[in-house]
């Protein structure tokens, strides 16, 4: 790895610290919008499994269980139209954060590499391409890229719905990205972490499209992964239940060097993740959970006068002041209220700030109310 921990950039959500105090001395307390951690309770079908599970006394497989690996592809196959799943590797992981931060080093970068990632994006893509010695680019269009960095790219990050944007890439988007990257040798990874929470037409009928789709690819993972988590979906941060799906090619070797360094999901994880895997039903039960949050969110910052941007897909609201104030004034005047949310700095832009929708159905109902007062 070619960093130094002195060389981590400051965790930013120590700037918002003064703020959290200030959200925290309103009279009838903080209301917390600024983190994107779910609250709602794990399903009983995935902490039943954990028990179940419990009795673990051997070492389980770092490419997860054969019955896990199968309730991925299924996954695919059922609630992502990736057809045929048989031709991808799988690889679980402990969440999808370390995946992030480490793939370009388990992919081999290092310097004088660029990886690219989106404009406006979760911090740890540039962490993970700084890890590695590599350069991050952050850029939205391939045939937009800083001088020079053209003939250096060895990886794009992707993702669709955003953190904290909430846009979507279509079939025609990612189609578009992946053949620019094949014809170059350039590996695309995809994050997918929000893919169950669509909420404008046409993701929410038909779906978040995903990489591995068959219409963005022809049935051919060649240089592609796709990264997906169930800390969103199934209120499962606590758990780190994530896995890794594409190129064979690219696969295998990273499951080497994990098997190595032991870096396999535990046992009991695996079997709470299958089980996780075959239900859909508390899926959709937390996907109206939070349609009426964003609902009674989404009315009560237009009717302040903000306005919401993208924000299609995903746990985010996406906030701008209509008269373009900055991202640190609009925290600063939420904060005001006890209402503490994210500045768009913390993802690359100053026009916006970020709003979970994992704050409570009560939190959520009274800062609809100390919005509507001035
Ligand atoms: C875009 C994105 N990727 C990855 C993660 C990491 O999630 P986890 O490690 O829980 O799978 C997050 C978490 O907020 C995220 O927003």
């Amino acid at each position: 790895m070619g960093m130094h921990s002195s060389d981590l950039p400051d965790f930013p959500w120590d700037l918002l610290a003064p703020h959290k105090a200030h959200a925290e001395s309103h009279p009838d307390g903080i209301l917390d919008f600024s983190i994107g951690s779910p609250i709602d309770p794990t399903p009983d079908i995935i902490r039943g499994a954990l028990q179940e599970a419990s009795d673990s006394p051997g070492y389980p497989r770092t490419a997860g269980s054969a019955t896990l690996r199968a309730a991925i592809r299924e996954h695919y196959r059922r609630v992502r139209g990736v057809r045929p799943p048989e031709r991808h590797a799988i690889l679980p992981t402990l969440g999808s954060k370390e995946v992030v931060a480490t793939l370009p080093s388990l992919l081999g970068l290092s310097a004088g590499d660029a990886v690219i990632h989106p404009a406006v994006a979760y911090p740890t893509y540039e962490l993970g391409a700084r890890l590695a010695g590599a350069t991050p680019v952050p850029a939205d269009q391939v045939d937009e890229l800083p001088p020079g960095t053209a003939g250096r790219v060895r990886l794009i990050w992707l993702n669709s719905p955003s953190n904290p944007t909430g846009r979507v890439l279509g079939v025609e988007e990612l189609r578009g990205i992946v053949t620019w990257a094949r014809e170059r040798g350039i590996v695309v990874a995809s994050d997918e972490c929000y893919a169950a929470l669509a909420w404008e037409e046409p993701w929410a009928s038909a779906g978040v499209p995903s990489v591995l789709d068959p219409r963005v690819n022809g049935g051919d993972p060649t240089g592609i992964l796709a990264l997906y988590s169930l800390s969103k979906r199934s209120n499962a941060a606590g758990y780190r239940m994530a896995w890794l799906c594409g190129d064979p090619q690219l696969i295998g070797p990273i499951l080497e060097i994990r098997r190595h360094m032991g870096m396999m999901m535990p046992g009991p994880i695996q079997w709470a993740m299958e089980k996780a895997l075959g239900d859909e039903t508390h899926v959709s039960a937390q996907r109206e959970v939070y349609r009426t949050r964003r609902g009674a969110l989404r009315g009560a910052f237009e009717q302040a006068g903000y306005a919401i941007d993208d924000s299609q897909a995903g746990m985010y609201l996406w906030v701008r002041a209509d008269d373009g104030r900055d991202d640190w004034t609009i925290v600063t005047e939420l904060a005001a209220k006890g209402i503490l949310v994210a500045p768009g700095s913390f993802y690359g832009e100053a026009q916006h700030v970020r709003v979970s929708l994992t704050a409570s159905d009560a939190a959520t109902e009274a800062a609809a109310l100390r919005l509507a007062t001035t």
